[in-house]
Formats: C-alpha cells, sequence, structure tokens
C-alpha cells in the first residue's frame, strides 16, 4: 500500500537512457553477480541478453569506472592486495563518488580479513542489483537529497484532475458484464505478487502471505492466491496454464519457497512459479549521499528495502515479460500480499482494461476527501499538454488543488467521496505495451526520497534515510499518448481489506474511526464479502441483527463466517449459477464452507451450527434440502495476555471447532444430498450419509448439540428472525463457560488427535457400496489447512432432517455463544471507550 506521508520527489528522474551508459554497463556486468533469484539459482548470465541500457545521468563516471587509479592503493594501502581487479574498479569508482569513509577504519592487512571481503562482497552485489550500478545510485540520490532540501514540488506546473476510469457497483449489471469480459481475457493473463515487503507494521514473526487468510479452514494467503489462479486458468486457460511472478527479498526469500514446498506449490505446477528476489539498497547518512556503515559492523553497508517499484526492474532483467508476451499473454496483474479480496474484482478491472485498451489500470476504491490513501489524479500541463494519470499521495493532493484548481482543495463531491479514487495498488497492465517500455527503461522507475531532518535547515538526518520506488509510478515511464485508467468497485467490502497493522496500530485506528486494515477485520471481511455476494447474486437472507463481538478492542459486526472457495466460484456470475434464489439460510453464528468446482445448491439448506462440504474437480454436488444443526465453531475472543498462537492474537479470537457436519467427495460422479436412498445398482447416482462429526474437545467443551423442539417450517428465504430466549445448546453452552474455568489439560481444538474410523469412515463401512468419502481431501484448499474437524473425539451419525425447523433463537446482537458474561460486560466496556463499531 501506498506509504502514508511520503515525499515524492523525482517525477521521471531516473529514466534518462545514455549510450555511453549502456557501453558502461555491459562492462560492468562481466564482473556482476546476478543480484536476482529465480527460483533458487540463476546467474546473471542467462538474463544478460535482456539487460537494459542503463539510466545514467553523468556519463563522465564511464571513464572512471573503467581505469582502476592510484587513490585505491593511497586510501587502502597494504589492504589494497586484497582486491582482484573487479573489486578495485568498484573501489576506484566509490572514491571518486566521496566514499572512502567506508574503507577509512579498514585495520592493517591480516587484521579481520574476512570482514573486508564480506564488505567488498557486499559492494559488488548492491553495484549489481541497482540498475545502473551504485554510481547511478549515490547521483540519484544526490540529485533527490537536493530537491527535498529545496522544498521542489514535484508537481509543479501541474493541473490536476479526475482522470478516465469506470466506477462499477459490486453485483450491478455493468459489473456483471465486465466481469464477463474479464474472465475471457484471464485465459490471457500473468500474475504477480508483490511479497518483498517487511511487514513491520503487521509485527507478525513470519511471512505475511504464511497467514490464514481466515481461521475457518486456515488457508494461508498465498494458497488462495493460488488457488484464485488456478480456478481461472480451469474457467479460461483453454489448456494454458496461467504464470505467476512473486517478488520476494531477503527477508522473504527463503521462507516463501519453503511454504510453496511444503504445501507442493498449492496444486499449482512448479515450473509455473518464478520467484523473483529483490535486493536492498544502500541507506544513506547525508545529503552528500554518503553511504551509511551499520552502527554495529563496520565491515557492513546499512541497507533497507528499494520498495515494490522494484519489481519492473526484475521483470525486465529476468526477461520475464518478453516470454509471456512472446506465449500470447495480454495482460499482467499485479497484486499485494495480503489483501484476500482482490480477485473479487480483478476480473472486472480485467474486463474494463480490455474494453477501453488501458496500458494501465489501477483498481480503486472510494476515498473520503483528504483520506490517508493515494488518489488517482490526471496530471497536465496548463495547456493541456503532457498528460499523465498518476498516484499522487494524499498530503499532496490537497495543496496540490488548493494552488491549481480549487480554492477548497480536496472536497466530498455529492456521492459524499472525493472524486479522485482512492489507489490500492492492485494493477493491470498490458503486455504489449509494459513490454517494450520494459526495454527502453530497463524497468527503472521513479525514485524518492523521505528523509527526516533533524531541524529546518535540512542539513542532518534524525536516521539514515535510501532512495525507495512504488510500482504504480509505472506511468511516469509512459509516453502522454498511453491510456491510464482506474476502475473503482464503489463498495470497498467488495475487494479490500489487507491486513498491515499491529493490533495496537489497528485499535489506535479504530478510535479515529479509520479502516484498521488489521488481521482481525481482514478476516471478518472475507465472511462479510461472502455473505453479502450471496444475498446480492443468491438472494440469500442475512440473519439480522447480525452478531456483534469485539476482538481487540475493535467492536464489530460478525457475518455468518461463510467461505467460498476460489474453485466453487472464481466469479460473482458463477456463484449466481450456483447457488439456487433463496436457497440458503443462516443463522448469525453459522459457518458454511464451500470447497470444490462442482458444488451447486438447489436448498433449502439451513445452517445453524457449522457445515463443510469440499469435492474434487468432477464431483457433482447437488446439496438440496438439508437442515444442519450442531453446536458449531465459536469465534471466541481473547481475553489481553491470554495465551494463543501468534495468528489468533493478532486476530483477537480464537475458533473452537465443537461441532461440524463435514460432507467431502474425493472422487468424481454424481452426488444427490441428501438422497432419498442409495441408487446402488446404477452406480452413477449416489449419496453419501450425511455425518455429523462432533468435536468435545477445546476450552469450553460443551454439551452434545440440542437440537431444537420441532416447529413449523419456515421457508428458508425467510430473514432470520431472533426471539428473546437463548436455545437450550446455548443456556448449556453459557453454563458450562461460566461454571468450569478450561484446564490445562484439555485438548486445543485445533490439536487432531484422530484415533480410529472417523464417523464418516464408520459410514461408508457399513454401506459398502457408497462412495469413498475422507475427511482429507485434495480440494485447491490448503494442503496445510488444518482439518476442518480436527478431531473425532466422538462422533455420531445424524439422518437429515425431512423438513425445515426455525433457526434457533437468538438473542439480538448477541456475540460468541460461549462467551462468559463477564469477559462479554469487560469487553463491552472496552468497546463504549473504543467508540463507534467498525463494519
Ligand atoms: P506494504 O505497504 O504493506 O509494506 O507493501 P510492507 O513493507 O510489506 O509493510 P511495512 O510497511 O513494513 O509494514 C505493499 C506490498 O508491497 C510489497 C509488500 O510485500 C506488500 O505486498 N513490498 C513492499 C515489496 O514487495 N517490496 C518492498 O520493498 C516493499
Amino acid at each position: 500500500m501506498v506509504r502514508k506521508g511520503a515525499i515524492l520527489l523525482g517525477v521521471g528522474a531516473t529514466v534518462a537512457v545514455g549510450g555511453l551508459g549502456y557501453i558502461a554497463y555491459q562492462f560492468r556486468s562481466n564482473y556482476r553477480s546476478t543480484g536476482i533469484s529465480i527460483g533458487e539459482e540463476s546467474s546473471y548470465a542467462s538474463l544478460k541478453a535482456s539487460a537494459p541500457a542503463a539510466a545514467w545521468d553523468d556519463p563522465k563516471v564511464t571513464t572512471d569506472v573503467i581505469a582502476p587509479t592510484d587513490h585505491v592503493q593511497a586510501v587502502l594501502k597494504e589492504n589494497a592486495a586484497l582486491l582482484d581487479d573487479q573489486d578495485r574498479a568498484l573501489v576506484s569508482q566509490l572514491l571518486d563518488l566521496d566514499q572512502a569513509h567506508l574503507f577509512e577504519r579498514w585495520p592493517e592487512p591480516g587484521t579481520d580479513d574476512e570482514g573486508k571481503r564480506r564488505m567488498l562482497a557486499q559492494l559488488r552485489m548492491l553495484d549489481a542489483s541497482y540498475h545502473g550500478g551504485i554510481a547511478a545510485y549515490v547521483r540519484n540520490a544526490r540529485k533527490l537529497l537536493q530537491e527535498s532540501r529545496d522544498g521542489i514540488n514535484p508537481f509543479e506546473g501541474y493541473v490536476p484532475s479526475v482522470p478516465t476510469g469506470a466506477t462499477l457497483d459490486f453485483a450491478s449489471p455493468e459489473f456483471m458484464e465486465m466481469e464477463g469480459e474479464g474472465l475471457r481475457e484471464a485465459g490471457h493473463a500473468a500474475f504477480v505478487l508483490v511479497a518483498g515487503g517487511l511487514g513491520e507494521r503487521l509485527g507478525y514473526s513470519g511471512i505475511k502471505v504464511a497467514l490464514p487468510c481466515e481461521s475457518a479452514t486456515c488457508t494461508p494467503f498465498l494458497g488462495l492466491y493460488i488457488a484464485s489462479i488456478l480456478a481461472l486458468q480451469a474457467r479460461a486457460g483453454n489448456g494454458r496454464r496461467l504464470p505467476l511472478a512473486i517478488m520476494t527479498s531477503d527477508d522473504t526469500h527463503g521462507r516463501t519457497l519453503e511454504l510453496l514446498r511444503k504445501n507442493n506449490y498449492f496444486g499449482m505446477d512448479e515450473d509455473q512459479i518464478t520467484l523473483l528476489k529483490q535486493e536492498k539498497v544502500a541507506c544513506l547518512i547525508d545529503n552528500a549521499a554518503h553511504l551509511a556503515l551499520e552502527p554495529t559492523d563496520r565491515f557492513s553497508v546499512q541497507t533497507k528495502p528499494h520498495g515494490h517499484g522494484d519489481v519492473h526492474m526484475l521483470l525486465a532483467k529476468s526477461g520475464l515479460a518478453a516470454q509471456w508476451l512472446q506465449s500470447g499473454l495480454k495482460w499482467v496483474c499485479f497484486f499485494q500480499d495480503t489483501n484476500a479480496l482482490v480477485f473479487r474484482a480483478l476480473l472486472a478491472a480485467l474486463g474494463v482494461s480490455a474494453r477501453n485498451d488501458f496500458d494501465m489500470n489501477s483498481l480503486a476504491v472510494p476515498r473520503k476527501a483528504r483520506e490517508a490513501i493515494g488518489a488517482i489524479t490526471r496530471l497536465t500541463r496548463p495547456d493541456g499538454s503532457a498528460p499523465l494519470t498518476i498516484n499522487v499521495e494524499y498530503n499532496q493532493l490537497d495543496p496540490l488543488l488548493r494552488s491549481t484548481i480549487s480554492k477548497e482543495g480536496d472536497v466530498n463531491d455529492a456521492s459524499g467521496y472525493s472524486p479522485f479514487p482512492g489507489n490500492i495498488n492492485q494493477l493491470v497492465l498490458k503486455l504489449s505495451s509494459y513490454v517494450p517500455q520494459l526495454a527502453a527503461t530497463g524497468g527503472v522507475i521513479s525514485e524518492f526520497v523521505n528523509p527526516k531532518y533533524k531541524d529546518s535547515t535540512k542539513t542532518a538526518f534524525k536516521s539514515s534515510t535510501r532512495l525507495e520506488c512504488m510500482m504504480q509510478d509505472y506511468p511516469k515511464a509512459l509516453p502522454s499518448s498511453a491510456k491510464v485508467g482506474f476502475t473503482t468497485i464503489k463498495q470497498v467490502w467488495a475487494s479490500y481489506s489487507p491486513v498491515k497493522n499491529s493490533p495496537a496500530d489497528a485499535v489506535a485506528k479504530f478510535k479515529e474511526g479509520n479502516p484498521t486494515h488489521s488481521a482481525t477485520t481482514g478476516e471478518l471481511d472475507i465472511y462479510k464479502a461472502n455473505c453479502l455476494s450471496l444475498a446480492e447474486v443468491a438472494g440469500v437472507a442475512l440473519p439480522c441483527p447480525l452478531q456483534t463481538d469485539i476482538f481487540n478492542g475493535i467492536s464489530t459486526e460478525v457475518y455468518p463466517r461463510v467461505v467460498l472457495s476460489p474453485a466453487f466460484c472464481p466469479s460473482l456470475s458463477e456463484l449466481k449459477a450456483k447457488v439456487a434464489p433463496g436457497s440458503v439460510t443462516l443463522a448469525p453464528d453459522s459457518v458454511l464452507v464451500l470447497d470444490g468446482p462442482d458444488i451447486s445448491v438447489r436448498g433449502p439448506l439451513v445452517v445453524r451450527g457449522a457445515l463443510v462440504v469440499r469435492a474434487v474437480a468432477g464431483a457433482k454436488v447437488d446439496l438440496g434440502p438439508l437442515t444442519v444443526d450442531n453446536a458449531g465453531w465459536i469465534w471466541e475472543p481473547l481475553e489481553e495476555g491470554e495465551a494463543a498462537s501468534e495468528e489468533d492474537r493478532i486476530r483477537g479470537f480464537t475458533v473452537i471447532r465443537k461441532a461440524s457436519m463435514e460432507l467431502v467427495y474425493d472422487k468424481p460422479g454424481s452426488y444427490i444430498v441428501p438422497a432419498p436412498m442409495q441408487q446402488l445398482s446404477t452406480g452413477e447416482t449416489v449419496s453419501v450419509p450425511i455425518a455429523e462429526l462432533e468435536t468435545g474437545s477445546g476450552r469450553q467443551a460443551g454439551p452434545a448439540p440440542v437440537k431444537e423442539a420441532e416447529v413449523e417450517p419456515t421457508p428458508a428465504t425467510q430473514a432470520v428472525e431472533r426471539a428473546e430466549e437463548p436455545s437450550a445448546a446455548e443456556v448449556n453452552n453459557a453454563q458450562a463457560t461460566e461454571d468450569e474455568s478450561p484446564t490445562e489439560d484439555e485438548t486445543p481444538a485445533d490439536v487432531s488427535v484422530t484415533e480410529g474410523p472417523s464417523a464418516v469412515e464408520t459410514a461408508a463401512a457399513s454401506r459398502p457400496a457408497a462412495p469413498a468419502v475422507a475427511v482429507a481431501s485434495s480440494s485447491c484448499l490448503s494442503a496445510a489447512a488444518k482439518p476442518f474437524v480436527p478431531s473425532s473425539i466422538s462422533a455420531s451419525l445424524l439422518a437429515a432432517p425431512a423438513a425445515t425447523p426455525a433457526l434457533p433463537a437468538a438473542p439480538a446482537g448477541s456475540s460468541s455463544k460461549s462467551k462468559s458474561s463477564k469477559r462479554k460486560a469487560k469487553a463491552k466496556a472496552a468497546a463504549a471507550a473504543a467508540g463507534a463499531s467498525e463494519s
């Protein structure tokens, strides 16, 4: 996401190609190491062919590069003997760039020689990984630092206006039309995930893409993204494999590879995925761009990430983008590490790109005036020339508007939002213009610097700084004839809920009334988007009122925990086709997981408790009249300081799996659920027994679910109405919670302790002709996901009820069933202090 408060300097500053610079680059490439990794290994030699011309702005340096001079000997003294010719050339160049301080504290030869060699190796790496080398880096830095010191406005002389783009209501006919067009285009798309970020704000100890995107299936973000691409490939690929490139960094590379390997690449072919590792850049200590040494290691240059803009350079240098174009692909879609909703809107954006022939299209959301999110803005010279459509940081837009076209600055229009859309940095680029552009610029896009000065003289920094670049600045390198637009999905919940902030920062944002972009909302917004999608396209009536709860101090509505896997519906139109109108009724705290490309819901399906249906491709599952009534799974708030996994702690809840019905179809065939009887003679149409697995473990091992007394059937389409009294199960559970403190010995709900045949297996054994049904499946959800039903301590088979009984009564606005009233009161008080509910 766009870093807030960044001062963007240097529009187009680094895009300049010089013939002499090109020669120098070729010379220097002889001794460069690659600086990029593809998969695990890669050599520069194999990439050199696609090396672009260097973007040097001072050709003088090239002569200095080539000839080592005596001053190496003068500064390094006897240590100069440690250097080979390539090192000497590089050190000479650094000395010319006034970087002698790097070597001044080198002790005499024989002392710390290993450290000296380590530093030389690092300098070679820094030189190789920056387009144009370390010399270009220092010169670019000096220029940008000077501009920053002089307070130069990068938008000086530009007039802003609202760019051309599409604004779509989620699920509207226009949206569906664009989505349909996008689905066809998806068969010609490559995908790029930028996942090199440190994630400092979130503070998670692992890599962000390994985080479960939701706790019902525990699918990691990376698993979700790959499942989404595979689902599009199955629908639109026509036999073509859709490639995925992942940009990693030293902070994430090894663990990303490990995650992929451990999960068998989440079902993708190994050679379908390319890892591109970005390198960090050197930190700078002052306006003269002196490189910083690590305070604790005189043989190490301090480095920091250069930003996600590196992705263009890596796609150029690796030749990947060019290969994609050659193989007939048309689009490349960029997305970020923790936005689980991105694929909900991406197809519509692809459709908009195709319809408008956009060279670049940014997914956007409505933004309130002055909201802290970059704005997509068209900039032109006063005479209308040199148009540029670009992300403008929120703190730059307002002054720019005031100084040009609007005294009021950035204000909301009649829609209640700023007319300038909010950039969420999920981009669709047209390969036929992207590849030539990469060839011309080497993928180097405009950089900026954001030093924190000690005082107004702007002569000293509080801490070291470095150059950065952002992938959304790509249009700065495009000719003004390029078509750059946006696709705004008006409903933020439909496309954007990233996981970026720590619980402490999230609650602060919540108190300010801002989106928290936390692990809590990242998960809950998946359920919300799924529920609202079902409501929009399948007329599913949602519980009213919804549950409310407080997690990590964030008070929020909680939708039924509905997970619709990408295999089940990669598009909204497919959801519409698969779920009959009004066929599903969900209790406020119900769980519904549908995972499989050939599942459809005829209904009426009533879920109060937890239902998981998983089916492999070719297993055609037709869910007919079925009422699921069990104790379900509870999203239990964690108390401050309560022991829990890190993943749970950053969300503020843990999931207690009390009981669930899980139907797993791991063999192709046609299944009607429930069927009046098995047609064993033909073997063509079969039904599986409805199995109810109960997990009696967990912190609050409650009683077995209590079935409600029989009441008149309620149409499944009717909105769920709550009665005054809690159900018998709720009463029992609440008592269990209040009376029994959880003991250390109790098995955690998420630990699998399966012994002997599961309930489903037992059922299959007693009916030999029934299809094999197993708890494990080869569906597209994460192979590493914890089992939906983690243990089979006790299990029983329940026949599907013939009629649809009324949903269980629940107190209005109820929260988790098993939560103690004390805990609830405490949390409510916290929320009252915190302010309004986040939605
Ligand atoms: P973020 O803005 O979320 O930054 O990056 P971050 O570095 O991951 O997190 P903080 O700022 O330290 O908290 C947006 C996207 O760009 C990627 C991230 O992985 C994320 O997908 N990114 C960011 C890179 O790939 N490389 C970078 O150098 C920075």
